[in-house]
């Protein structure tokens, strides 16, 4: 059951999305009644499962680099039945190519490299589609970085915010920042001509 994968997820300490952002994710995939979508990040497929559960006509790419990770991804998906749905993509994400067109691009995976990921799929999204990106407060610690004691991490979460001001300013897309939902989820979109 999917309660299960999240249960031993949170046990194994492996980080999954938290409940407010995947109702979120949710609810924008049935609003908008999205079909193909691309995820990375997979880890062991819990938000992945829950997307394709919406509905059987759903196809879902995602990509995961762990080894642990991607067999346990696969594993949970056969599991549910949704080896037709869910298509786990074992390899680096910076190297990973395809000509498709998604509705939603939902990304959950190194959050330093999220400007690089953006650059790297924008051309993925179709002109109504949009974009996710997870951990935008990073368990809060966007508000405190200079309190941080650990030099990685305050560099990690300084790109964090760089990234969300960035995203402020970038006049190619429309974006919302939701810092009370889950972790912070930053939705965006391709700004319309205002012709
Ligand atoms: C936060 S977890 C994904 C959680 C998942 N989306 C969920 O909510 O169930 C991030 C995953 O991204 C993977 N990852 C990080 N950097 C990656 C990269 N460059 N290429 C492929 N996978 C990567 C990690 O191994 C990890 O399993």
């Amino acid at each position: 059951m999917i309660s299960d994968i999240k249960e031993s997820a949170l046990q194994e300490k492996i980080p999954i999305i938290q409940d407010g952002g995947l109702l979120f994710l949710l609810g924008l995939i049935v609003e908008n009644e999205y079909k193909e979508i691309l995820e990375l990040g997979t880890a062991v497929a819990y938000s992945a499962i829950n997307m394709a559960l919406l509905d059987d006509e759903i196809h879902i790419d995602t990509i995961e680099k762990d080894d642990r990770m991607y067999e346990q991804a696969v594993r949970n998906i056969e599991e549910q039945g949704l080896s037709d749905q869910i298509k786990v993509y074992h390899m680096p994400i910076e190297e990973f190519r395809t000509d498709k067109m998604y509705d939603l691009i939902f990304v959950d995976a190194a959050k330093a490299q999220y400007g690089k990921y953006l650059e790297q799929f924008i051309g993925n999204l179709k002109d109504d589609g949009k974009m996710v990106f997870d951990n935008m407060i990073f368990h809060g610690m966007i508000y405190e970085t200079e309190r941080i004691g650990s030099r990685n991490l305050r560099n990690l979460v300084k790109k964090i915010r760089l990234f969300r001001e960035n995203m402020q300013n970038d006049e190619r897309f429309d974006i919302m920042l939701f810092d009370n939902i889950g972790d912070g989820i930053l939705l965006l979109s391709r700004r319309k001509d205002e012709t």
